[in-house]
């Protein structure tokens, strides 16, 4: 079986991974002792016991939860870090990484806090793993478009510091077309754009987030395959689209990994490639998602592998330049 070992080995990007979903019940409950938080959970066993989702929403919730021990620049310092060690360990050469500051701010937690923590994690993984790693701010979709604008502003004096923004989290009754004045907003500075949609969300929402966003991604989209206008349009554009193999499952978008459609994406001539979403959550890093998809999808080979870590650079928001090394 010399599959597995090629999975593990290639150098792939991983362009969907929110920060925060790769927090560890066992780093919660160490932030939570450092920072004197209290959990509603005895111990590291019975969080992990919490993690059985039946859709996004209940996952959200757990989510927001274990993301309320972050007080301090090293604990986002830390998270981060332990991220890219991962990361590092898959063969993920690049990342682009989310995060939801508002999950932060909101709590009292000053954004300078949260951007200087993961931006030095950022910049240490480039010097001492040899992973370039950017960051994207994600709007919290289920809040206000007034509230994505007061955020923008908070974010603007570390505008350096990020390379573009994204829409997450309850994706159902949020469509893109909320937040369309805020995106517009956020290309004028110069900001790449990307979008959760077809997820749980209707295909109509990806239409959205390509007409009203100028999303240049589209996270998750898995949904885009019930309308095939829409599947000749992601194709013609070559308009990416990361998967999240281990998070669908897991929030019930497909019963198990055998039903998964990202064969069928790539047979559209769509550029998908694969991600792990929230790690800590969903039962896997970036090489668990691309061994336990091909395991459960035997038709699925070496040919596809390197398409989906080709289609991962291709994706990707690195210069030209770079892609041509990694290409
Ligand atoms: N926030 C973290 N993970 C998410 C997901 N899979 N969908 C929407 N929002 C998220
Ligand atoms: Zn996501």
């Amino acid at each position: 079986e010399r599959l597995p070992a090629l999975l593990r080995l290639m150098p792939k990007a991983e362009l969907h991974i929110h920060i925060e979903g790769s927090l560890e019940p066992e780093l919660i409950f160490r932030l939570a002792q450092r920072n004197g938080v209290t959990l509603p959970y005895a111990d590291v066993e019975a969080l992990r016991a919490a993690y059985a989702f039946t859709d996004l929403q209940s996952f959200l919730d757990i989510y927001y939860a274990g993301a309320s021990v972050l007080l301090k620049e090293q604990d986002f310092f830390d998270m981060a870090w332990a991220y890219l060690e991962k990361a590092a360990a898959d063969n993920v050469v690049h990342a682009e990484i989310f995060f939801d500051p508002q999950t932060h701010t909101a709590r009292g937690v000053p954004f300078e806090t949260v951007i200087k923590g993961l931006n030095h994690a950022v910049h240490r993984a480039h010097a001492e793993l040899g992973v370039s790693a950017k960051l994207i701010l994600c709007f919290l979709r289920h809040l206000s478009e007034e509230e994505a604008f007061a955020t923008l502003e908070e974010a603007l004096p570390w505008r350096h510091h990020f390379i573009g923004v994204g829409l997450d989290s309850s994706e159902v009754g949020h469509p893109p077309s909320k937040f369309e004045r805020v995106f517009a907003r956020c290309r004028e500075l110069g900001l790449h754009i990307v979008a959760h949609a077809g997820e749980e969300g209707p295909p109509a929402y990806i239409v959205e987030a390509l007409d009203l966003l100028q999303s240049e991604r589209i996270d998750h989209g898995v949904r885009s395959l019930e309308d095939p206008a829409l599947v000749a349009r992601l194709a013609a554009a070559r308009t990416p689209l990361t998967v999240c193999p281990l998070s669908n499952v897991k929030l019930c978008v497909f019963d198990d990994l055998t039903q998964h459609n990202i064969g069928a994406l790539l047979d559209a001539g769509l550029c998908a490639m694969v991600n792990s979403d929230d790690p800590a959550y969903f039962g896997g890093y970036m090489n668990q998602n691309f061994v336990e998809l091909f395991a459960a999808q035997p038709q699925l080979t070496a040919r596809h592998a390197y398409q989906l870590a080709l289609n991962s650079f291709e994706a990707s928001f690195v210069d030209a330049d770079q892609k041509r090394v990694w290409q």
